[in-house]
């Protein structure tokens, strides 16, 4: 019998951390023996979803992508983990809506604390205005109202927030014990 897919879909700012767990939880589930992909933003934006800017048109239909693909896979007993700003509400609904089972983890982390770290340099950029429309800065973030899992990585240190976010795929049944 085929394993029951899930998509675990981690939203949250430019720098926040989305990717660096999902990479983790990812590890985790290939190491349990479980079957999984992972469909990231910055990777599905040079294939999938290339030319592709940072309207929200554009936004919407890529995260519609990234939420087709993860459901093909996700209904196929795979476990799709998708990394993805994600901005808007009523898109993340929407996916989640074409899903048996979804997970959505909110990666939390204020705009202070992600222009302070900057590691790609970007918030800079945006907060001078050389980069347009940039999430959180000059172009919006709705806030996941009840994520399954709510991750802050302010306060959290990442094996904190690896640890909660396994327990609770755990609870849910998403992931077998170590
Ligand atoms: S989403 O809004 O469509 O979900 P996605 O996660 O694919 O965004 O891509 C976000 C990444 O694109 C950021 O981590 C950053 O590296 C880069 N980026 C470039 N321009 C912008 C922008 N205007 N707003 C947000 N991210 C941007």
């Amino acid at each position: 019998m085929t394993e029951r897919g899930v998509t675990i879909w981690f939203t949250g700012l430019s720098g926040a951390g989305k990717t660096t767990i999902a990479e983790q939880l990812v590890q985790i589930a290939r190491d349990r023996g479980r079957n999984v992909e992972m469909l990231d933003g910055d990777v599905v934006r040079t294939n999938l979803s290339k030319g592709l800017g940072f309207s929200k048109e554009d936004r919407d239909i890529n995260i519609r992508r990234i939420g087709f693909v993860c459901n093909l896979l996700a209904r196929n007993g795979v476990i799709a983990v998708a990394s993805a700003i994600s901005p808007y509400r009523a898109i993340r609904d929407e996916v989640r809506a074409t899903h048996d089972d979804f997970v959505e983890v909110y990666v939390r982390c204020s705009i202070e604390k992600l222009t302070e770290r900057d590691v790609k340099g970007l918030y800079a950029k945006a907060l001078s205005g050389e980069i347009k429309n940039f999430t959180g800065v000059s172009d919006p973030y709705e806030e996941p109202l009840t994520p399954e899992v709510l991750l802050d990585s302010e306060t959290e240190t990442e094996e904190e927030s690896l640890a909660k976010l396994v327990a609770k795929l755990e609870e849910l049944g998403h992931l077998p014990p170590a």
